[in-house]
């Protein structure tokens, strides 16, 4: 079986400079949905017409993972589906009897793979077999006719239909099974002489009736896995959609989601055991999230991996970065990437974190900015401490050993090494390294100027 991916049609609804095909379900292009489904369900090869933003569309998709290399098909001027697909026919391999085409649509991501592989099971050699589905929503879609003893037809489009075929609930999906053998054949012999001028994939089923081919239909039981996408609305709806299959899968593995309508997993979320996640949370990427880990509220986690036992606190963003066991980040703390945080470490309110290495016990409770760091075991960093770490045109590195004790408000310039059991004085600047088990003071002495006048409002003007 190959697949053709029908992509090139301009998406005007949607009102955007991006290709229609290129807006995202769950943080991944509609067009790579697509392209996904049918590898899974088995395309040997995939062919994507396009039309001229072909290039955009192209230099987006390899972005991804795709295990075999995409067939990219120009269609200069959108004259139709049929037009659309014979493009596509000299570059199918599959020509002899008993091989399919698959049809599919570039903007209609929730495909299921098994909905596919259900669809060719069903279509026998030589026939075809349309995803259809029986829906009150029918508006703008093709009618499925039958006749008398229900075999199928033909497909009126809408525009094209009678009132009393408008009033067919069978629609047609977009998608099909094509023999490879006849397909050519039957694209040459179709003309447009119909309401929108275009040249009609779906003439193609009163083309095979005639000739008796055999017309099969699976049904689709899950309307929204056959909905389209033309505008914004529909984009959200499916979006909606996805997020709660994912939800639902999560829940299913024993995840606790306060409200699944309020979390969005946009990648890949795995969870372990007694996992809590509560409302207003996003996930991005690949997050990994440990046994008995809370996240949230209003917590954001962007590739990363989280320990077992760990709490994420209301209003916390982490991204690129690896999280130890029973630690506690935030409320409110900001984890940029490159931080690898030890077991049982605290990063609270307003600290935020960049490259640094904070080992186990340490922690760093109140507004703090912790970047370029290597910090060992058990040290204390105050209240708005600042890591020096950018000369104006340089990154350099700060160094903490064990059980170092940085006092409130205190900068550390970098590059500086504070050794095991070293104290550094509250409000002090800290440019040269500290031995041992040392205390630093590097702040000017405090004077008392007695009977001192605090000055007075100028009157004058
Ligand atoms: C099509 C079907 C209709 C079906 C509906 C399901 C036809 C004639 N009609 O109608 O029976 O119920 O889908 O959504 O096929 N495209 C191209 N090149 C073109 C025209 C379209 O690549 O020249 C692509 C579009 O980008 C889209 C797909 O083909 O991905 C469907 O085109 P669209 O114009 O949306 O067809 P509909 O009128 O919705
Ligand atoms: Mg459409």
């Amino acid at each position: 079986m190959e697949a053709v991916i029908l992509a090139a049609g301009r998406g005007t609804r949607m009102h955007s400079q991006l290709p229609k095909v290129l807006h995202t379900v769950g943080n991944k292009p509609m067009l790579i949905h697509v392209i996904n489904s049918a590898e899974f369900a088995g395309a040997k090869k995939i062919h994507v017409v396009v039309g001229i933003d072909g290039e955009r569309i192209k230099e987006q998709v390899r972005r991804f993972p795709i295990q075999n290399e995409v067939s990219w098909i120009l269609q200069r001027e959108q004259l139709g589906t049929a037009h659309a697909v014979q493009q596509a026919v000299s570059h199918f391999e599959s020509k002899a009897e008993g091989d399919h085409i698959l049809v599919l649509y570039g903007d209609v991501p929730l495909i299921k793979p098994d909905t596919l592989v259900q669809l060719l099971l069903n279509t026998k050699t030589g026939s075809i077999g349309i995803l259809t589905l029986l829906t009150e929503n029918n508006r703008g879609l093709g009618r499925i006719l039958r006749d008398e003893s229900n075999k199928i037809m033909g497909i009126v489009e809408e525009k094209d239909a009678s009132d009393l075929q408008k009033e067919i609930k069978e629609v047609n999906s977009g998608i099909m099974a094509l023999p490879a053998d006849r397909l050519g054949s039957w694209l040459g012999k179709i003309e447009n002489n119909n309401q929108q001028s275009e040249y009609y994939l779906t003439d193609i089923i009163e083309l095979a009736a005639s000739e008796k081919v055999a017309i099969s239909s699976v049904v689709i039981s899950n309307e929204i896995e056959a909905q389209g996408v033309n505008d914004k609305s529909q984009l959200a709806l499916l979006e909606r959609h996805f997020q709660m299959t994912k939800c639902k899968e999560l829940l299913d593995k024993g995840v606790i989601i306060k409200d699944p309508s309020r979390v969005d997993i946009r990648g890949e979320l795995s969870c372990g055991q007694d996992v809590e996640i509560d409302f207003n949370t996003l996930f991005e990427g690949d997050v990994t999230l440990g046994n008995n880990v809370k996240i949230g509220p209003n917590a954001i986690i962007k590739d990363s991996s989280i320990g077992d036992d760990t709490q994420i606190l209301p209003g916390t963003i982490i991204e690129g970065s690896t999280i130890g066991e029973e630690t506690i980040l935030g409320p409110n703390a900001r984890i940029r990437p490159g931080t690898i945080l030890g077991n049982k470490v605290k990063v609270g309110n307003f600290v935020e974190t960049k490259k640094a290495i904070l080992g186990e016990g340490t922690k760093a409770n109140h507004l703090a900015y912790i970047g370029d760091a290597e910090i060992g075991k058990n040290c204390n960093i105050g209240a708005g401490t600042i890591f020096c770490n950018y000369d104006g045109a340089n990154k350099h590195k700060t160094l903490l050993g064990d059980n170092v004790f940085i006092g409130s408000n205190s900068v550390l310039v970098a590059p500086v090494k504070l050794e095991d059991d070293s104290f550094v004085a509250a409000g002090s600047a800290v440019n040269t390294n500290i031995p041992k088990g040392n205390l630093a003071v590097g702040r000017t002495k405090q004077r008392n100027i007695s009977g001192w006048k605090r000055p007075s409002k100028n009157t004058e003007n």
